[in-house]
């Protein structure tokens, strides 16, 4: 059955499945979004099926709600958990910092706040994500829709004065019509190629009126997991400074694979 998934999918599909394990009963858990999240998700569901984990899940979007509540995980608000034990999330880039360009599902914003409001969070990667310098994946703002033009040519202007190495923009489309978020604003994706100080440009981007957030996510992430091809995965992290080897067996986990 796995021989119908790609060795990307098998890749995110070892990562989640490593990062599954952090996760305890009792526990509130943040559940990204995005194709490897979705595993993570479907991983866990799975854990509260077959083994009694009894866990509390805080979806980042929409889609990884509907997909949580079909897996069989029970869904509740961030007003309701308050505060979560764990957040675990796929990513669009990873330095070595673990900091990390996020957003290329729209879903920035909420994955922001529940990961913030986590003791911990956990990024799930294939290595393809792994990068020396921040930027070459377009970098994704939440504007809000009144004055979107505005607010993007003052982006542009903004982005003179910083270390990158693009400068355009553009309003990420849904077909014939801007993409529109959980929340109702639209994506501006900068296309900066290299971001030489991501810290300062987090903090800038996000003084311009109109912006909500963007999809840097500076020293938020504790521990990243890597998912390779062949089962293997790289634990990485930052706070212990350890690196952990694992394997994942494909063979183990057919019943996953057996609804897609
Ligand atoms: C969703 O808005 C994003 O932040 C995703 O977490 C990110 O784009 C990674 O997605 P994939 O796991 O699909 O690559």
């Amino acid at each position: 059955m796995t021989g119908e998934l790609s060795p990307i999918d098998k890749a995110k599909f070892a990562a989640a499945k490593r990062a599954a394990n952090f996760v305890e009963s009792g526990m509130r858990v943040g559940l990204g979004t995005g194709s490897t999240a979705a595993w993570l998700v479907r991983c866990l569901g799975e854990m509260v099926r077959d083994d009694g984990l009894k866990i509390r899940g805080v979806p980042t979007s929409t889609r990884t709600a509907e997909l949580a509540r079909q897996v069989g995980i029970e869904v509740i608000t961030l007003d309701e958990a308050k505060w979560l034990d764990v957040t675990i999330d796929g990513a669009d880039e990873f330095d070595a910092d673990l900091n990390l360009i996020k957003g290329g599902g729209g879903a920035l914003l909420q994955e922001k706040i529940v990961a913030t409001a986590s003791d911990q969070m956990i990024v799930i990667a294939d290595a393809a994500k792994e990068v020396g310098q921040l930027g070459a994946f377009p970098l994704p703002v939440e504007v809000i829709p009144f004055g979107w033009q505005t607010t993007k040519a003052l982006i542009e202007e903004t982005l003179i004065n910083l270390d990158v190495m693009g400068r355009d923009t553009t309003l990420r489309m849904n077909g014939d019509a801007p993409f529109v978020t959980d929340e109702g604003n639209f994506i501006v994706d900068m296309h900066l190629k290299r971001i030489g100080n991501a810290r300062q440009l987090a903090l800038v981007v996000n003084q311009i009126p109109g912006v909500v957030e963007n999809g840097l996510f500076i020293d938020i992430c504790d521990v990243v997991v890597i998912g390779h091809g062949d089962g293997k995965v790289e634990v990485r992290d930052i706070n212990e400074g350890t690196v952990e080897e694992d394997r994942i067996d494909f063979l183990d986990n057919e019943n996953l694979f057996a609804d897609l």
